[in-house]
């Protein structure tokens, strides 16, 4: 825990202070990290499936080992002590703690039990999320999200978790950015279950959002004292010429379909008007029930927020987008994006991450500072970045050491860019990096790393990049450089 980070890495004009009681973290998901795929009676989940298929997932790698966090959870606590780290936001897997989506595997529930107890005996708070992407199998069998019945088996599912894990864990998240489920499921299908049907897709969505407001019915009724919520990912999507009609239309059209799509009817209990015109005719008849939208928009008391990126778009004049969506949509090449296929999106020109994601950090400060203004502050709900960070080709010194600057700036940029968010009163809490271990990243598999950890994946062992020692630091002072 020794390596010196060179000034120039870190180098800015002002150092800025965090209030005191920022929740300071890092993020894994249960498939990512856990690995233990057929340990005590855990039963498959889509991404078992899916990345078996040949062809879906990077050189065909799977999560059966991962991080192997499922066996060492206790050494990788430990790390996060050693790092100062104050809350530790994990997943659990449904298909470990009710094989089949709907039986109870007491085993499954007491890994995380355990988990909880190690972490609170470390002094690291527990953030639960109860779903990051992996639908146990026999539901998906039955139609997956598309089906109605996955909400009610959702919901059953919460409630499991809270008779096991309620009196210990505080913090609890229904969903992981569910845009990623519905539209990467079942949409262009780069994500499990792989299926390329835009009708099923907005299904999805919709039995996601539904599963969450009855999950969150259901957690307060048991207790009303829990901070409940649901973790949405957002994009700063802008025109990429803002005197064009046909590309403010474009940013308009995605800024709706991904970030409006989740966040109004949580938050106002209706769909937004313009998505839903841009999504005509593709709407299943008798998807939304009476009273569904009065289940989705229960109080929520956090909203985490996921974020990565921003995009230049590009798009058809508005009188035509109908009509290009349609051709695009025949071309048969699926795109998440139900009802805006002819969307284009171009380049500022900025640095990218390994994953081509240009680095825009004052998009995260507006971002928040948009959230608050126009959703949270209203609904009095609090803000957490729950996910934010970035994939490099990191290199493994002769000594073992990971040295990883452009990963530790990425972080602290949009960590000044969270600061300013404060500054202007967005009311943000808390800040997790994304992720505590190098992990299996779905489709890209072990290719691609956004650990502030390094993982060796032949040997398992863990080796804190710089990034880590710098976060440490953050972490225990409240100051970021
Ligand atoms: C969002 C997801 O929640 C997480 O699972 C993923 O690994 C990161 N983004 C990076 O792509």
């Amino acid at each position: 825990m020794t390596i010196a980070t060179p000034s120039e890495a870190v180098a800015s004009p002002t150092a800025v202070s965090f209030p005191q009681d920022f929740l300071w973290g890092t993020a894994t998901a249960a498939y990512q990290v856990e690995g233990a795929h057929e340990a005590a009676g855990r039963g498959p989940s889509i991404w078992d499936t899916f990345a078996r298929t040949p062809g879906k997932v990077h050189a065909g790698h799977t999560g059966d080992v991962a991080c192997d966090h499922y066996h060492r959870y206790r050494e990788d606590i430990a790390l996060m002590k050693r790092l100062n780290l104050k809350v530790y936001r994990f997943s659990v897997s449904w298909s470990r703690v009710m094989p089949d989506g709907r039986s109870v595997n007491p085993e499954g529930l007491a890994f995380y039990s355990e988990l909880v107890d190690e972490l609170l005996a470390a002094g690291i708070i527990p953030w639960l999320t109860q779903y990051h992407w992996d639908l146990p199998q026999a539901l998906e069998d039955a139609g997956g999200w598309a089906n109605r019945d996955t909400a009610y088996a959702f919901q059953a599912y919460a409630e499991v978790l809270h008779e096991a894990l309620g009196e210990k864990v505080r913090h609890w998240t229904t969903l992981n950015e569910p845009w990623c489920s519905a539209f990467l499921g079942y949409a262009n299908g780069h994500h499990a279950p792989g299926r390329t049907e835009p009708s099923a897709a907005l299904a999805a969505a919709h039995h996601l959002l539904l599963g969450h407001g009855l999950a969150v019915s259901s957690l307060r009724a048991r207790d009303p004292e829990l901070e409940l919520g649901l973790t949405l990912n957002f994009t700063d999507y802008r025109p990429a010429d803002p005197s064009s009609a046909g590309d403010q239309d474009a940013a308009r059209r995605l800024d709706g379909a991904f970030n409006r799509f989740f966040i109004e009817p949580v938050l106002r209990g209706s769909y937004p008007a313009d998505v839903l015109a841009d999504q005509q005719g593709l709407w299943p008849t008798d998807l939304v029930q009476p009273g569904d939208l009065e289940v989705i928009s229960a109080p929520i008391d956090v909203l985490g927020v996921n974020f990565y990126t921003g995009e230049l778009l590009t798009g058809a004049e508005p009188d035509q987008a109908p009509a290009a969506a349609a051709a695009a949509r025949a071309q048969g090449q699926p795109n998440p994006n139900v009802g805006s296929e002819h969307v284009g999106s171009t380049r500022r020109g900025l640095p990218q991450t390994a994953m081509g994601w240009e680095v825009y950090p004052q998009a995260l400060r507006d971002l928040l500072v948009r959230l608050h203004t126009e959703y949270t502050a209203e609904a009095g709900v609090a803000l957490y970045v729950t996910e934010n960070g970035a994939a490099y080709e990191d290199v493994v010194e002769p000594d073992g050491s990971v040295y990883d600057p452009q990963r530790l700036d990425y972080i602290r940029r949009h960590l000044h860019a969270v600061h300013e968010a404060i500054e202007q009163g967005a009311d943000v809490r808390g800040y997790f990096v994304w992720s505590l271990l190098d992990n299996f990243e779905w489709a890209f598999g072990y290719s691609k790393r956004f650990g502030i950890i390094h993982v060796d994946y032949d040997t398992q062992v863990r080796t804190p990049k710089a990034s880590a020692h710098w976060y440490a630091e953050v972490a225990r002072s409240g100051v970021v450089n």
